[in-house]
């Protein structure tokens, strides 16, 4: 029976306040803003030159097949289309593909995998440490903490000279202990678009590997950068030297599927029976979470990795985003020698040397909508508005 001297049980009104996701809050102020002349490089899909976000054409013609052929939606099973992680298995793995210590599922999306991937680390080992570069996508954290693993901030980008902190990072990884976890973006960073160089990743790999790392790759934009085979590089190289890997990927962005949430989750262990082992946690934890992945961006993707006509189209379709990633950034890398550096990056994000006050300004006089830390998506914008893009940035470094 409840005497007054008892504490009431906490309700749903006793709920804390929790502060937005910083990135979806700026989509949200970009669409209010009225202006006709209004600029989105906070969002973070590829545009194209008029602006628009396409469906590829080789995703429209599977959908279209889809429709017409598909016969069932009976449940699949946690590890969602297997035929989908098949296919998938030599583009993200290369010469890795044969190695029967791997094991994939199909998950939501690069963040599904992020989730599941911790989730796993977290099982094994919960007081695994995990060392994530400053800056890092804002999302990665959140993740992290959400399977209450703790986190080690290592020194990633110097934001004045838009380069890497490397010694700094390989003097922080080489503070872990066996166990910890290394995040590493695979290409493409987000958010500065500064990534490892091929010496870079050597270094990195003889560090995880001497120190007993577990290192946890994070690839979602592979084509976005060089291309499919250099895009993996760091992957692989880290497949050739350790026996424990685990690796979160994304066909959200090359595929151009964002909203369908089409991702999968790679895990490497040194024997088939501990890889059985780990994945059939991976699958508990699935089961748990969301029981099996959403169908139908992955069932496109398949139907356009199976065919071959479809995928030799959709090399093309990737090709042509990779060169107006690429392009966009030559030309505003043109501009002004103190924004050469984002010529020398690779993928959609880079990072301006921009103080929170700065950005805030921008967004007020010019209605350049950019997250506070200065990073912005190079294909946000359309052909016609990089110049004036470019002028407002170069003003405001002046100012
Ligand atoms: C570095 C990084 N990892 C993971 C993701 C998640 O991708 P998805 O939309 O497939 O969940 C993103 C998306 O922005 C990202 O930038």
């Amino acid at each position: 029976m409840l005497t007054q001297t008892q504490t009431k049980a906490k309700g749903l009104a006793d709920l804390p306040s929790v502060v937005n996701d910083s990135l979806l809050a700026l989509i949200a102020l970009a669409n209010a803003d009225p202006r006709p002349d209004k600029i989105d490089v906070g969002v973070g899909v590829f545009r194209d030159a008029a602006g628009n976000t396409p469906i590829l054409k080789v995703i429209k013609e599977a959908e279209q097949r889809l429709v017409d052929t598909q016969v069932t939606k009976a449940y699949l099973g946690s590890a969602g289309d297997k035929r989908f992680a098949e296919l998938l298995r030599p583009i993200l793995l290369g010469h890795h593909a044969s190695d029967d210590r791997i094991a994939g599922l199909q998950t939501p999306g690069g963040c599904g995998a992020l989730r599941l991937g911790f989730e796993l680390i977290a099982t094994a080992n919960p007081t695994a440490r995990v060392f994530l570069g400053t800056p890092s996508w804002p999302n990665h954290a959140p993740i992290i903490q959400s399977v209450r693993l703790g986190i080690e901030e290592y020194p990633y980008y110097e934001r004045g000279q838009g380069i890497i902190r490397f010694e700094d990072m390989i003097a922080a990884l080489g503070r872990g202990e066996a166990g910890d976890v290394a995040l590493l973006h695979g290409c493409c960073h987000n958010p500065t678009g500064a990534d490892l160089s091929e010496d870079q990743w050597r270094e990195v790999v003889r560090v995880v590997s001497e120190r007993g790392l577990l290192p946890l790759i994070d690839i979602a934009y592979q084509g976005f950068g060089r291309g499919l085979d250099e895009d993996a590089f760091g992957v692989r190289l880290m497949l050739d030297a350790c026996d424990e890997v685990i690796i979160a990927q994304s066909c959200d962005k090359n595929f151009s599927v964002y909203r369908d949430r089409v991702g999968s989750l790679w895990v490497k262990t040194g024997s088939t029976s501990a890889t059985a082992t780990a994945m059939a946690h991976v699958h508990q934890r699935a089961r748990e979470m969301w029981s099996m992945p959403p169908d139908h961006g992955a069932a496109a993707v398949h139907i356009v990795l199976e065919d071959s006509e479809l995928r030799a189209r959709w090399l093309v379709e990737l090709t042509a985003m990779r060169d107006r990633i690429n392009a966009v950034r030559q030309r505003i890398a043109a501009a002004d020698s103190r924004l050469a550096f984002i010529g020398r990056q690779f993928g959609m994000f880079s990072m301006l040397p921009l103080s929170k006050e700065q950005v805030l300004k921008l967004r007020h006089d010019e209605a350049i909508y950019m997250a506070d830390s200065g990073r912005f998506n190079v294909v946000g914008l359309s052909d016609d508005q990089i110049d004036r893009f470019t002028a407002a940035v170069v003003g405001a470094l002046e100012a």
